[in-house]
């Protein structure tokens, strides 16, 4: 993409919002969304919403908020839909979450009431510890694949949309590895007619999604779209495509602190994370498959920043352990604690010990806020295929497959920010800063 031939298409209309999982983020995101529309609240964590941009020369005092840098929609401009396998309405769901305070829900209660999920597509097999009860029937796969793209039409219709975003929140699935069926998009069409039992659900709602043109970020570890099959519908229908498992919490921690022990060399002999949480998306990890797709997604984090191949002396052979214990009581206020072993000048050992009282889902939903921005921005500005500029809102951020990923949360920040200048025809930061010298 050449910046001179760069045209955005203007937000015109409303953007509908598809979220399959109307659960604690879900609910959380939808809640938060008309209290800001309401001015209850300011968008808070929102980096598309509460962000600024710097243009130019630090001389130029240019600092737009990015809102009004780049045509993005507004929170006003969305409507929201959403599939569950229970029947609870937004409002029911949130309640069950147990995220919000009463006095915040009942302020949005009519709005989430009128949120009502359309039936989800699952297989047990996929996320054992849930037994949904709101479950669309169909004779294979791509019979259900269809049933999504018809709720995808009539919603478009019915709502009066002009463009539209899904964003996986629903639960976590097994840990599965692409296997054949998932190598080509005709493999995959042929598998879902056969109902291939290495379809997973998620994988479904992603193939109608992208049938219909619309953007697709993955919130979860689920391995989803992170194959050719579905990265080849969306090259073909040039749809943009994210991923994967939005990073909060202790990872978020850890793309934070890592890259500042690096930056000063300091070795690293260990790092122990552990955390209680109670919610349902604790009680799907507590099975030991869905854990290993969070695992496999947590532990890559700190080989890619520390790049123990390049400093050996420092991050050779460091310990790592990340553990989840589903705790009932503390429901959706996680506590997190990490324990990290460093060591300094002559080997001398120090200790840091994070306590973290997070919630979880307060960090997750500006993150689905700021997906829907980008992800319609990018649709608007022609970009399509893996967006990888959108790294920091990610755990496992989505590559090319010749790439290996980017976690350092500052690094993803400029190339997010680099990439919006970029749209815009202004020049990229790079922090060099001679010329304030010569
Ligand atoms: N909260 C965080 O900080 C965070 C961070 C990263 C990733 N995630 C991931 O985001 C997802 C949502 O988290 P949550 O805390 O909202 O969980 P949750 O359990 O509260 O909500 C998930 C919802 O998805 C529904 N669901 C499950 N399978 C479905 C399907 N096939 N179709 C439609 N609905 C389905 C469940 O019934 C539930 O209502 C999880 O996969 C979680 O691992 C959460």
């Amino acid at each position: 993409m050449n910046k001179e031939t760069i045209t955005i298409a203007p937000p015109s209309g409303k953007l509908g919002v598809l979220i399959p999982g109307l659960g604690a983020i879900g609910t959380t995101f939808i809640a938060g969304v008309e209290s800001i529309i309401k001015g209850y609240h300011k968008p808070i964590g929102s980096l598309s919403m509460t962000g600024t941009i710097r243009l130019g020369k630090r001389t130029e005092n240019r600092v737009p908020l990015i809102r009004d840098f780049i045509p993005l929609s507004r929170p006003e401009d969305l409507v929201i839909g959403a599939w569950d396998i229970f029947e609870d309405n937004g409002y029911e769901a949130a309640k069950k979450a147990g995220v919000l305070k009463d006095a915040d829900l009942e302020k949005v209660r009519h709005k989430l009431e009128s949120i009502q999920p359309m039936k989800g597509v699952f297989d047990q097999r996929y996320v054992k510890k849930l037994h949904g009860t709101w479950i669309k029937k169909g004779r294979d796969k791509m019979d259900l694949a269809n049933q999504l793209i018809e709720d995808i039409t009539t919603f478009k219709k019915e709502n009066g949309v002009e463009r539209m975003v899904m964003v996986w929140c629903a639960s976590t699935e097994i840990f599965i590895e692409p296997g054949p069926v998932h190598q080509s998009l005709n493999a995959f069409e042929e598998g879902l007619r056969n109902s291939d039992e290495t379809i997973a659900s998620s994988m479904i709602y992603a193939y109608a999604a992208l049938t219909c043109g619309v953007p697709f970020a993955n919130g979860a570890p689920n391995l989803t779209v992170d194959i050719p099959a579905l990265q080849e519908l969306a090259r073909k229908n040039r749809v943009p495509l994210a991923g994967k498992d939005f990073k909060t919490g202790q990872t978020l921690m850890k793309t934070i602190l890592a890259p500042g022990l690096k930056a000063r060399m300091l070795g690293l002999n260990g790092w122990f994370s552990t955390n209680i949480l109670g919610n349902r998306d604790g009680e799907v990890l507590d099975d030991p498959e869905s854990f290993k797709t969070k695992e496999e997604s947590k532990l890559s984090v700190l080989e890619y920043i520390l790049q123990p191949n390049v400093y050996p002396d420092l991050y050779k052979d460091f310990y790592h352990k990340v553990r989840i214990n589903y705790y009932p009581p503390r429901g959706d206020n996680k506590e997190g604690w990490d324990n990290i072993d460093i060591f300094g000048w002559m080997g001398y050992p120090m200790q840091i010990k994070i306590d973290f009282l997070c919630r979880d889902s307060i960090l997750a939903a500006p993150i689905v806020l700021d997906l829907v921005m980008f992800m319609d921005l990018a649709q608007r500005a022609g970009m399509h295929g893996i967006q990888e500029w959108l790294s920091l809102f990610f755990k496992s951020p989505m590559v090319a497959p010749e790439l290996y990923p980017e976690h350092d949360l500052f690094i993803q920040l400029m190339k997010c920010k680099n990439t919006l200048r970029y749209l815009m025809g202004e020049d990229p930061i790079t922090h060099l800063g001679l010329e304030y010298y010569d």
